[in-house]
């Protein structure tokens, strides 16, 4: 998606560890108007399936997957909960996510009130990396017997595995921008295609 791809060419930093910094306009700063754009091309790359409900993961998830709904049909966003690893109660669906950037395992959790085998799910997300978060959030879709879509993501890293990983599953992807590769002297950002 050129806007994105722009944007992060303009306004992304190149940090260390292979890190992008986009916090002036995705997740911290957000730019609404791009949200809007990026919302609408998420609905034009899952156009005909059945998608009655998204799920995403806190924090940065969240708000792209509220616009984004906007754009199929208002349907609702239902947010993985993280960090409930010692005191999980009540009905939940759990899975264990191994995070790299962060070096720790964390539990994400969803109320089984919100998912069930009636749902077409699309998963939206921020980032794509090692693609643990998706691999987790598409666990906890299993257990409640839904079905998975789609994955949609606003920037995959395409020289970590998620993405490759993903796309040999079967499973369809839709990355708005894709990084292959990162300059940290010059700042550069090199994208896919
Ligand atoms: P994975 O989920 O694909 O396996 O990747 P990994 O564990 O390595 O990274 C997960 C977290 O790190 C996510 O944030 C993701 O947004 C963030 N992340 C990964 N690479 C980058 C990057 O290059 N730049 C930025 N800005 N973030 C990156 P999270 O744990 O979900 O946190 P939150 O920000 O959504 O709260």
């Amino acid at each position: 998606m050129q806007a994105l791809k722009d944007k992060i060419r303009k306004h992304g930093k190149v940090g260390k560890g292979d890190v992008l910094k986009v916090d002036s306009f995705l997740n911290h700063q957000i730019d609404i108007a791009l949200y809007q754009k990026m919302g609408q091309e998420f609905a034009r790359r899952f156009a005909g399936k059945p998608i009655n409900k998204i799920l995403t993961i806190e924090a940065s998830g969240i708000g792209i997957a509220c616009i984004a709904a906007q754009y199929f049909g208002n349907v609702p966003v239902v947010f993985a909960k993280k960090n409930r690893t010692s005191n999980v109660t009540g009905d939940v669906y759990t899975a264990e996510i191994a995070s790299y950037t962060h070096g720790k395992v964390y539990t994400v959790s969803v109320a089984k009130a919100y998912l069930n085998e009636n749902d077409h799910i699309l998963i939206i997300d921020d980032f794509l990396a090692n693609g643990k978060t998706i691999q987790g959030m598409n666990a906890i879709i299993e257990f409640a017997g839904a079905t998975l879509e789609g994955v949609g993501i606003a920037i995959e890293k395409g020289f970590q595995p998620g993405g490759r990983d993903l796309r040999k599953a079967g499973i369809h992807l839709e990355s708005l921008a894709i990084v292959d590769g990162m300059d940290t002297e010059t700042g550069e950002v090199f994208f896919r295609e």
